[in-house]
């Protein structure tokens, strides 16, 4: 009986496997991945600058503006980067499989980061600098809590 209910759950997490297959031919799930990884980096490499700027006593309002831009607009972007399909199953990804068994608790955390990014993105834009700040360091906390839950180191 045991056995038979081990067995039944199998079938099922193997049907709903080849159902996320299915959905996405394996050339457009290696794309979405390229493309989040290097979104990623992207976003990264931003926050490096923007960490200096805000590091120094007079941040530089025009770096800090384009910045917060850029991130803002990836943030927007990231609402295509983890389509069913496109987990370690895959490929080499950073992006864990709890992204997929948790969809709405990792939907929630992209979209305070989505939200948080806009904020910041208005307040840089705004040219207050103390004010950019505050929503920089908050939407930082944004980026922690997922990667957190749902990043891994990545092998290349
Ligand atoms: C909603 C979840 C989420 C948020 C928010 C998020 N990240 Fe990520 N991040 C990931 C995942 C998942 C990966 C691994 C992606 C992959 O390897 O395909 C990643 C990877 C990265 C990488 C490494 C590049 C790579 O692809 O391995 C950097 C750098 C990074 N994130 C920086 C940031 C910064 C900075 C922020 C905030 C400004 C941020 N991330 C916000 C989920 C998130």
């Amino acid at each position: 009986m045991r056995i038979h209910l081990v067995a039944a759950a199998a079938v099922v997490s193997v049907a709903a496997a080849s159902v996320a297959f299915a959905a996405l031919p394996k050339d457009k799930a290696l794309a979405i991945m390229h493309e989040r990884h290097e979104g990623m980096e992207k976003i990264g490499d931003t926050n490096k600058l923007l960490r200096r700027e805000f590091a120094s006593s007079a941040p530089f309002a025009p770096a800090v503006k384009s910045g917060a831009a850029t991130i803002a607009g990836l943030a927007k972007q990231a609402s295509g980067w983890f389509p069913p399909g496109t987990g370690p199953e895959m490929g080499n990804t950073g992006a864990k499989a709890a992204i997929w068994q948790n969809q709405k608790d990792f939907q929630g955390k992209l979209v305070a980061f989505q939200q948080a990014a806009a904020a910041f993105n208005a307040a840089a834009a705004s040219g207050n600098m103390d004010s950019a700040k505050a929503r920089y360091i908050a939407m930082i906390d944004t980026c922690d809590a997922c990667h957190k839950s749902y990043r891994s180191e990545m092998h290349h």
